[in-house]
């Protein structure tokens, strides 16, 4: 296959062609990525059971792991979903379009494959013009899961995208950086309180101030490693990156103290070092490929970054990473979330390195 077309647009300033073009390519069963506000996304025509396989087969993904069907009206919803719950009509009526994903019963018009051999569907509005406008002339209903290859971090630039998938798919449509890089929510309606599979920019509090209680499913806390989460791919150590990758937790300074041991250490050892940093501690650092995420006080640009750094480690082939904890306000747990797993949970406390414990 020849290397996808990229064609370049922004939201303010559509490329209508391009989309009627993208839609087209949907509609013969072709693949399509395209920018969402959360994450890039690999489009395929989401009632079409082929698109799906073709789908799975470009990422490398396992055909158990359920894609999120991608709708650009709520009217969509009657043909996919056999019942929407109050609580979800209201969630929906408060943040879709936007980065949530509710999971529903399917009717029969969804295919298993595109579901991963579950009754249920996921489905997501994005607020993206690009995305919304494209799933319109593709008829409504567009499959997609993260545009990157399975195992490697979710793609916040088109070029990640490039350099995953140009090789296997028809067109790639480069929107810019995404605005909130992580993953959407997921909330499952099929059970009663609704439960977060998967947390993302939308958080518990967020979600509860709009429809009451919301639980967390027990599968995706840290501490609870052996219970298997509801979401399948929640499962799956995704997102790590070649590099060893410790989170070091503590009081700022102690943290900073830490990762300057370590990282003095690790050098002397013939190691290359990468750190993962914040705009107040940069100047913390003096060894390494000191990498500063975002500034604590705007915690949306930690989020925005976090994988496109992922990624960057990768390119510059450190052996060891070390990054500091960001445990924000808002967005914090789904950072953390995403961060453990790249880490593959592995955590040590500042305290401990500085009194020369070992793990
Ligand atoms: O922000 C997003 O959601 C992005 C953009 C492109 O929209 N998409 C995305 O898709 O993250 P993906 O395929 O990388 O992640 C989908 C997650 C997986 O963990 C999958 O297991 C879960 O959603 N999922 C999908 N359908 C499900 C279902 N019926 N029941 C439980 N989990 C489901
Ligand atoms: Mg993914």
């Amino acid at each position: 296959m020849t290397r996808a077309r990229v064609v370049r647009m922004t939201e303010d300033h559509l490329d209508d062609k391009a989309l009627r073009e993208a839609g087209e390519i949907l509609k013969r069963g072709g693949l399509v990525a395209f920018p969402t506000e959360t994450v890039y996304g690999l489009g395929g025509n989401a009632l079409d059971p082929e698109a799906s396989k073709k789908i799975y087969a470009a990422k490398g993904r396992p055909s158990d792991n359920p894609l999120i069907v991608h709708i650009a009206e709520i009217g969509a919803l009657d043909r996919i979903v056999k019942n929407v719950p109050e609580k979800a009509k209201k969630l929906a009526d408060a943040w879709w379009p936007g980065p949530l994903t509710m999971i529903f019963d399917k009717t029969d018009e969804v295919p298993l494959e595109t579901t991963g051999g579950l009754d249920t569907v996921a489905v997501r509005f994005p607020s993206n013009k690009i995305a919304m406008h494209m799933i319109r002339y593709a008829g409504g209903y567009v499959a997609a899961p993260s545009a990157n290859t399975s195992g490697r971090p979710s793609p916040t630039l088109a070029e990640h995208v490039e350099e995953d998938l140009g090789g296997v798919i028809d067109m790639i449509i480069d929107g810019g950086q995404v605005d909130i890089g992580l993953e959407s929510t997921i909330i499952d309606f099929t059970v009663d309180p609704p439960a977060i599979l998967r947390p993302g920019y939308i958080n518990r509090e967020m979600a509860q101030e709009v429809i009451g209680e919301v639980t967390v499913d027990p599968g995706i806390l840290p501490a609870n490693s052996n219970i298997r989460p509801k979401a399948p791919g929640m499962k799956y150590r995704h997102y790590a990156p070649k590099a060893d990758l410790t989170i070091i937790e503590g009081e700022p300074e102690q943290v900073e103290a830490a990762i300057r041991k370590l990282a003095d250490e690790q050098t002397k050892a013939g190691k290359k070092v990468g750190i993962i940093c914040t705009d107040e501690s940069a100047e913390a650092y003096k060894t390494g490929d000191i990498h500063d995420i975002g500034n604590r006080t705007e915690e949306e640009t930690i989020a925005r970054h976090l994988y496109e750094i992922l990624r960057d480690f990768d390119d510059e082939n450190v052996d060891v990473i070390y990054s500091e904890s960001f445990y924000t306000p808002k967005i914090g747990q789904a950072i953390m979330n995403r961060l453990m797993k790249a880490a593959g949970h592995k955590v040590r406390a500042a305290e401990d390195i500085l009194s020369g414990q070992n793990q």
